[in-house]
């Protein structure tokens, strides 16, 4: 095969990824759990071009340059290590969450390109393989092949360290985006300053693996009031960590802080909602099927709502489909 088009979805961690015991492999310094959401995909297609001279790189119809072609082109050529090819590579991306905003454009991004690019230049990879693979473009994509629900082991080394589903009662997701725009500072710079400066950071691995230990049972369980309270605590720890970093970070915004305090009224009302929030100042509210639309209405006054349901793992598009 020379071309390949793949389609992953986000994902948004209800334990959270921050911070990385080995930055060339994308090792974590402890576990994570997400829900794969069935909105707002990337779907990449991967052409090996012989002719050309060197990678290009094209998102949503715009020619990539800079940092994010850098990127690209290191991930492809890991993928050309491991099939023992040089040839160059044309990826068209369309992605439709916005890029960059704290909306896990880079879990999905990586995941599509990591199974697109496998198939184009012939690595036969199961979704273990595929998990590994995504997870050297970024440390959350491991977690967008998986449907549903996914666990992302610490592991020992680069072959342990995988995604893989955990059942998990029925759950959505109300997305608040209260800002679209770019965040201030990428995942990968403050995660970076956070373990270099915050004198907190050395309590975050050991008490994130407790709250995914908790979290695991808590979804075998059935238990979504845990599930729900393991969330929130856990968002606002990484969010004190990183404040904590020097010079400080702050991703939640007045806005953010105000969509916290909603759902917080909603549960003294008897509603069971739960907020988390990734490096960006947009809101993911945790529910049941049965409350999402009265909370969705209920978050309308802080920006865009979207629900979410569990989506789809990493899927080959058949044929020659492109993102157009
Ligand atoms: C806050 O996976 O984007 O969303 O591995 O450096 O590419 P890199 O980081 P990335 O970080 C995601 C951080 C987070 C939490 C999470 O998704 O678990």
């Amino acid at each position: 095969m020379t071309a390949a088009t793949a389609r992953a979805f986000p994902n948004i961690a209800l334990v959270k990824y921050w911070g990385k015991r080995d930055e060339e492999l994308i090792l974590p310094v402890a576990g994570s759990l997400s829900l794969t959401l069935d909105i707002l995909p990337t779907t990449t297609t991967v052409s090996l071009a012989p002719e050309a001279e060197a990678d290009r790189f094209e998102l949503n119809g715009r020619e990539a340059t800079g940092e994010s072609l850098r990127r690209v082109a290191a991930f492809l050529d890991l993928v050309r290590s491991l099939a023992g090819s040089q040839t160059p590579a044309f990826v068209r991306s369309r992605n439709e969450a916005p890029t960059g905003a704290g909306l896990a454009s880079s879990a999905s991004g990586f995941a599509a390109l990591a199974t697109a690019a496998a198939a184009a230049y012939g690595l036969d990879l199961d979704a273990r393989g595929l998990s590994r693979l995504a997870r050297r473009g970024s440390g959350s994509a491991s977690r967008s092949i998986v449907p549903g629900v996914a666990v992302w082991h610490a592991g020992d080394g680069d072959e342990t360290s995988f995604a893989e589903a955990v059942a998990a009662p029925e759950m959505h997701m109300v997305i608040v985006t209260v800002d679209a725009g770019e965040k201030p500072v990428s995942s990968r710079v403050a995660m970076r300053r956070t373990a270099l400066t915050s004198p907190f950071a050395e309590a975050w691995p050991r008490t994130t693996e407790e709250s995914l230990a908790e979290m695991i049972s808590a979804c075998e369980a059935g238990d979504f009031t845990r599930i729900g309270r393991i969330t929130e605590t856990h968002a606002l720890r990484m969010h004190a960590l990183i404040q904590s970093a020097d010079p400080p970070i702050r991703y939640l915004t007045p806005r953010s802080v105000a969509v916290f305090d909603a759902v917080a009224e909603l549960r003294e009302r008897g509603v069971e909602a739960y907020a988390t929030a990734d490096a960006g100042p947009n809101v993911v509210v945790l529910v049941q099927s049965a409350d999402a639309e009265a909370v969705a209405a209920r978050m309308e006054e802080f920006g865009r709502v979207q629900i979410a349901k569990p989506g789809p793992g990493v899927e080959l598009l058949e044929g020659d489909a492109s993102p157009e």
